[in-house]
């Protein structure tokens, strides 16, 4: 039995999107019978609707078994519509595609939700880094067996991609651009050629592994990291490049950042309680501070730092989770300046300098017109001084 100190066996932290939404995705392949591209799980267009969200319910012409009569679909990536849709086309396509964007733009999560729409796993994936090895993009060897029975397909251990190339999977590689050059270079031949030679297994059938119909990869890069400008002319060529962007609406990302804080708290079994006009200014500064001009039309010091929306999201979930253990103890928004301040210098202690401008600035600017949430934090200035 479990105890406190001994979590259930099946208790996770993180679920994969395939089991988070296993009821919508079963749903949507009942949903859309159409017809798919080789080896997916459901049509194009249900692929983009489990990313985006139905909007309205959807219903099944008739019932299925296991299945709820009509649901709706939740919203997850919140962005333009038309760049998910471009997302599924690649794929379809067997194309390689690859995200990038600035860090916390919700591309890894994109890549997630994609993979785990169209061949129902999200988790064939490599994480790129200096240290990941031709080896962990093809294979390697178990060599006790190896030793024992010398090189046969049994001793051979699949990478990730070999195992998507043989099953019509997507295969996932984080940060491809982290990768050293000749290593990235692996994925070209895999790509062009789709399929990869096993030189020890030489002369018999399992000298080439091909792939199979639906294979594909999603990559992501960080631009803050090395540059995509320096991958190959010959790699970049087999992906189709698609920027993620941070979220545009203001409305958007506060309902994504309430929806993620209240799910954090949610998970721990407490209730949420975090007035929505603090969760209001403090979406209103990361977008002050990410773009560089206040709604009013104010010129803002841009921290050199980027504070994305996930950072919003893991702000306010701190201040969720701080409400909900130390009810009454503090005002939640009097926590706030402490958190911007630790997002802010994570790269550059200059930056608790732009800080402190925006608050002398924006902060004491509306806190003068009057809104009383500003007046608290203009008061609370005394926290950026350290
Ligand atoms: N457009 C968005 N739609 C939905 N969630 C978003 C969006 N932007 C950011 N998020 C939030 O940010 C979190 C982290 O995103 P993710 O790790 O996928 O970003 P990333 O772009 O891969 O970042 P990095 O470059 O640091 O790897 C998501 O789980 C989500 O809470
Ligand atoms: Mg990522």
């Amino acid at each position: 039995m479990a105890t406190a100190t001994e979590p259930a066996a099946s208790a996770r932290q993180i679920h994969p999107p395939e089991d988070l939404y296993a009821r919508e995705l079963a749903f949507l392949a009942a949903y859309d019978r159409g017809p798919r591209p080789p080896a997916w799980r459901l049509t194009p267009r249900a692929v983009v609707t489990f990313v985006m969200g139905s909007g309205d319910e959807l219903k099944l012409p008739e019932p299925v078994e296991g299945l709820p009569r009509a649901l709706t679909i939740g919203a997850k990536f919140v962005g333009e519509r038309a760049l998910v849709e471009r997302c599924v086309v690649t794929l379809a396509g067997e194309r390689g595609l690859l995200l990038v964007g600035e860090p916390g733009t919700a591309k890894s999560m994109l890549s997630e939700l994609l993979a785990a729409a169209v061949c129902g796993t999200s988790g064939l994936t490599v994480q790129g880094t200096a240290g990941t090895t031709e080896d962990q993009l093809k294979y390697g060897w178990n060599y006790a067996l190896l030793l024992a029975q010398g090189p046969s397909r049994g001793a051979l251990v699949p990478s990730p991609v070999l195992t998507a190339m043989t099953t019509g999977a997507v295969a996932r590689i984080e940060e491809v651009t982290r990768c050293l050059p000749e290593v990235q270079d692996a994925l070209v031949s895999l790509l062009s050629e789709r399929r990869i030679a096993v030189p020890e297994l030489a002369g018999g059938p399992d000298a080439q592994v091909h792939a199979a119909p639906g294979f594909t990869l999603i990559a992501t890069a960080n631009l803050r990291d090395r540059g995509v400008s320096e991958m190959s002319a010959a790699l970049k060529r087999r992906f189709n490049f698609e920027t993620v962007g941070p979220i545009g609406d203001h409305d958007a990302e506060t309902a994504l950042v309430r929806r993620q804080a209240r799910a954090a708290v949610e998970r721990t079994g407490t209730a949420y309680a975090v007035d929505d006009t603090v969760l209001e200014v403090l979406v209103t500064a990361f977008r002050d501070l990410r773009t560089g001009r206040s709604a009013e039309g104010w010129e803002i010091e841009r921290p050199s730092t980027v504070l994305s929306t996930a950072e919003a999201v893991s702000v306010a979930s701190s201040l969720a989770l701080a409400a909900a253990y130390f009810p009454g103890d503090r005002d939640v928004l009097s926590l706030l300046p402490g958190h911007l301040l630790g997002v802010a210098k994570k790269d550059d202690p200059a930056d608790a300098a732009r800080l402190l401008s925006y608050w002398d600035a924006a902060v004491r600017r509306r806190a003068e017109h009057g809104s009383a949430t500003w007046r608290t934090l203009w008061d609370l200035r005394g926290v950026l001084e350290g």
